[in-house]
């Protein structure tokens, strides 16, 4: 059966991670924001996904993208629904991507279907819309995931209409907790947020990796953002940085996240007296000449990303900054050529600096990859140029560049 995906706010990102993961043939882009997969929500892995801010199971697609056409549909079916939950009082809510209805008309269904579920004699909790569609901090508060829960959502797909049964939404508290209590924080190096780290590693590792073992390595580990999102894919990982600092504050980050509750990694028995065990490796290099063993079979990093700006600087502070970037990632990238196997696949997250309202200075490197010993990997449902992380308040944006060793 296909599953729905509801992607986050910059929906190209969300595709591209999923053509990444399940390939291109599997994955059907719904309007601007959703996406269908041809795989069943059981069996999709959605805690790794960083793009996709809903999961849900197909219950039908209807022949009409008339509100209240589909209203009628719902008041006829889901008194036969209701029947299948479990005993208990049942929280409804709605949530609606793409069709031409308002707030109180949605609010207005939820009321009529509230009233023909009641008659069955089941008691029914309606969550409010504050907007056309319940954000996920409202569907985790009133339960609608739960097993007397029914979150349906309603998205337009041409002049159709999918409505599918939220399964899993994104786990806002967690990726909080994960940024917020880890022991070592910079605010110097910048705050990869999670969710984009999860992105990042789920571009770099393909299809036909997720299957098979990954020894993925951050060259510019940082704090260890994405040595943490990887480790919780339960994938075994491997970190360097220049700065000595850096290199404690992962090995710190990283001892503490054993101890969540939701690492897959456990120390073993044996070893618990032994302060030396690490389940990750993390050493000083310069990524620029360093010698990384054993060999990694992935890259997935944010680079280095020059001067933080809080406003756009003159030209010859950017291009300077910009020629300091460039020349680290590309001699990077020159280094560690040698060292991977043909086909290894890089991910990196680089600078790009907002001149203007969602205009982009590039990195000059992009221009020359094939030189440099890189194919740069496309993605049939997102464009290169849309693979850019950003806010529209910040100057550094981060690019994202798929690479695979030629
Ligand atoms: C943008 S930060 C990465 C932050 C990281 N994603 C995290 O989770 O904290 C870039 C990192 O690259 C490191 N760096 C800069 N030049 C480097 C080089 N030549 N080799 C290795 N690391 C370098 C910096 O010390 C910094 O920690």
């Amino acid at each position: 059966m296909q599953s729905l995906l509801i992607l986050g706010r910059q929906p190209a990102l969300g595709l591209a991670e999923l053509e990444s993961l399940f390939g291109m043939g599997a994955v059907h882009p719904v309007e601007r924001s959703a996406a269908l997969l041809d795989i069943d929500s059981s069996d999709v892995d959605f805690d790794r996904l960083g793009g996709s801010i809903k999961l849900a199971s197909v219950l039908t697609v209807l022949d009409t993208t008339d509100w209240r056409k589909v209203e009628d549909y719902l008041l006829k079916s889901s008194p036969k629904h209701a029947e299948q939950l479990p005993e208990g009082k049942m929280q409804l809510g709605l949530s609606v991507y793409g069709l031409r209805v308002t707030t109180q008309h949605i609010m207005a269904t939820g009321l009529s279907l509230k009233k023909v579920i009641k008659q069955t004699g089941r008691s029914v909790r309606l969550t409010p819309n504050k907007e056309l569609e319940l954000n996920s901090a409202s569907v985790i508060h009133n339960n609608l995931t739960g097993p007397t829960g029914w979150e349906l959502l309603f998205v337009r797909s041409g002049n159709q209409t999918i409505v599918g049964q939220t399964v899993r939404v994104q786990d806002i508290n967690s990726y909080t907790v994960r940024d917020r209590d880890r022991p070592k924080r910079d605010t110097r190096v910048g705050m990869l947020p999670p969710k984009l780290a999860q992105i990042i590693i789920n571009l770099a590792v393909s299809k036909s990796d997720i299957t098979k073992g990954v020894y993925l390595l951050d060259p510019f580990c940082g704090t260890g953002v994405v040595l943490q999102e990887a480790s919780l894919m339960s994938i075994d990982v491997y970190g360097t940085d220049i700065e000595p600092r850096m290199v404690e504050y992962t090995d710190e980050n990283m001892m503490w996240l054993l101890k969540q509750p939701e690492s897959p990694v456990r120390r073993p028995p044996e070893y618990d007296d032994d302060p030396s065990w690490r389940y990750f490796k993390v050493e000083v290099g310069d990524a620029t000449t360093h010698n990384w063993l054993p060999m990694p079979s992935v890259v997935a990093s944010e680079t280095y990303l020059g001067k933080p700006f809080t406003a756009v600087p003159g030209n010859e502070v950017l291009n300077q900054t910009a020629s300091d970037c460039n020349l680290i990632i590309k001699k990077f990238l020159g280094n560690i050529r040698t060292q991977l196997p043909r086909g290894a696949r890089l991910c990196l997250a680089i600078p790009a600096w907002q001149i203007g309202r969602g205009q982009f200075k590039h990195l000059q490197l992009l221009d020359s990859l094939r030189e440099v010993g890189y194919n740069r990997i496309s993605f049939e449902h997102a464009r290169d140029s849309e693979l850019i992380y950003f806010r529209e308040d910040q100057i550094v944006a981060r690019e994202l560049l798929i690479l695979e060793k030629l």
